[in-house]
């Protein structure tokens, strides 16, 4: 069945090359949408507490929520297509499984967004406008939870018929959550969410300390909390990995794989925060890239998991049917290099007029933009071509 349900023209490349980019884009996507829930439920807490410090804090992780929301879901898209390349009948069949869930999580995310972006923008030290964050929190918290069911119903195809027809009645409502690991949800949602926005509050700090009206002091304790939180939450992850590894685990013959992931994770990370106590400011840019990695070793668990799943039934991405379709490869290929300078260009702009105090940039960085904004107007164009001559010839 699962070979039927695949696309019948195969892969346009080599099916292990999207495999990589999965696991490697979803490391950005899980980065951005637990960063978000970590830095709303401080802006909660820090408003809840109005201690001046907290609160100052407290107002730039309001506006770090729905930049990081923004993110997570630009970044979500990428997995997204990967997903649907190599592994479409899981995803599709998951997706209808879940139908009323996957069509209603677009508003869920598009009022998580909103309501933190309000929080930001009208929310007030008086607590004004506080329910906003914290409905945005909940609402981004159910995006994961309608995630994750998403992700358990697709790894588990020897149950859809008994989902879809239980009892042999067909069940088209798409409303039950068929499937889910709690233990896996508190280790990939509200933990990474402690871990993502303790990495990030380190970088913050270490960035933020290059500015010429630079406070020192805030920028210390900024950074010390972050270290603080990731001391805390590191434990726990290592906890909430083992309940994992025992309760999803044996089901792949995968519990001492899960528990050894979470093991090595919850104590090099414990160890690393540990170290980083006499300059945690400085720590900053290698805070984020320590993190990265242990959220590549959970992207690849993730993938080992699903691969021992979709072997017991002969399935795996190294026999998905590809045809190497050059027109799609030049595409992608072209897109991503166009898209990648756009995105470097905003990148620079960003980062440097965040620290010259006028918010100016190098000619450096000027001209770079030239460059890539041109290279996206050309892209543009060649796009209205494509489509002209397709429309016009290929009738
Ligand atoms: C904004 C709220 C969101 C949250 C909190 C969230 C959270 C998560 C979590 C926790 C997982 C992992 C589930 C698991 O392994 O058990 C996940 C996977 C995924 N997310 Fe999101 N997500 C959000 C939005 C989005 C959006 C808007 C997209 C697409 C545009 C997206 C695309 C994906 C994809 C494709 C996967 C699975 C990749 C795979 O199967 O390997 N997410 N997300």
């Amino acid at each position: 069945m699962l070979d039927m349900m695949r696309d019948p023209l195969g892969a346009p490349f080599f099916p292990v090359v999207f495999q990589v980019l999965l696991v490697v884009t979803w490391v950005l996507h899980i980065h951005f949408v637990t960063g978000a829930i970590g830095a709303s439920t401080f802006s909660i807490f820090a408003y809840l507490r109005r201690d001046p410090n907290l609160m100052r804090l407290g107002r730039i992780t309001a506006r770090l929520t729905p930049n990081m929301v923004g993110l997570g879901i630009v970044t979500g898209i990428a997995p997204l297509l990967f997903v649907q390349v190599i592994y479409d009948p899981l995803w599709y069949a998951a997706n209808t499984l879940t139908g009323f869930w996957s069509v209603t999580f677009i508003f869920v995310v598009m009022g998580g967004y909103s309501l933190a972006y309000l929080f930001y923008l009208k929310g007030s030290q008086d607590g004004r406008l506080l329910w906003s964050a914290v409905a945005s929190l909940i609402l981004l918290c159910f995006a994961g939870w309608v995630m994750h069911v998403l992700q358990s119903v697709s790894i588990r195809p020897d149950q859809w018929m008994g989902w879809y027809a239980p009892g042999g009645v067909i069940d088209t409502r798409g409303i039950q959550f068929h499937a889910y690991d709690v233990p896996r949800l508190m280790f990939m949602l509200p933990l990474q969410g402690g871990l993502s926005f303790a990495a990030t509050l380190m970088f913050v700090a270490w960035y933020l300390r290059q500015r010429a009206d630079a406070d020192p002091g805030f920028l210390h304790w900024t950074a010390g909390i972050g270290r603080r939180i990731g001391l805390g939450v590191a434990p726990l992850y290592g906890v909430f990995g083992l309940f994992w590894a025992f309760t999803e685990g044996p089901e792949f013959g995968l519990t001492m794989f899960i528990a050894g992931v979470a093991l090595v994770l919850s104590v090099g990370l414990f160890a690393f925060f540990w170290s980083q106590a006499k300059q945690p400011v400085q720590a900053g840019a290698r805070a984020l890239g320590v993190w990265a990695l242990a959220l590549l070793v959970v992207a690849t668990t993730r993938e080992v998991i699903r691969a021992v799943s979709l072997n017991r039934f002969d399935f795996s991405v190294a026999n998905y049917p590809y045809i190497i379709d050059w027109g799609s490869v030049l595409m992608f290929g072209v897109t991503s290099v166009v898209g990648v300078s756009v995105v470097t260009y905003l990148i620079m702009v960003i980062y440097q007029s965040g620290l010259s105090a006028d918010g100016t940039v190098s000619v450096r960085a000027e001209r770079f933009g030239r460059v890539a904004t041109a290279m996206l107007g050309a892209w543009f164009g060649f796009f209205v071509l494509v489509g002209l001559y397709s429309s016009l010839f290929l009738r």
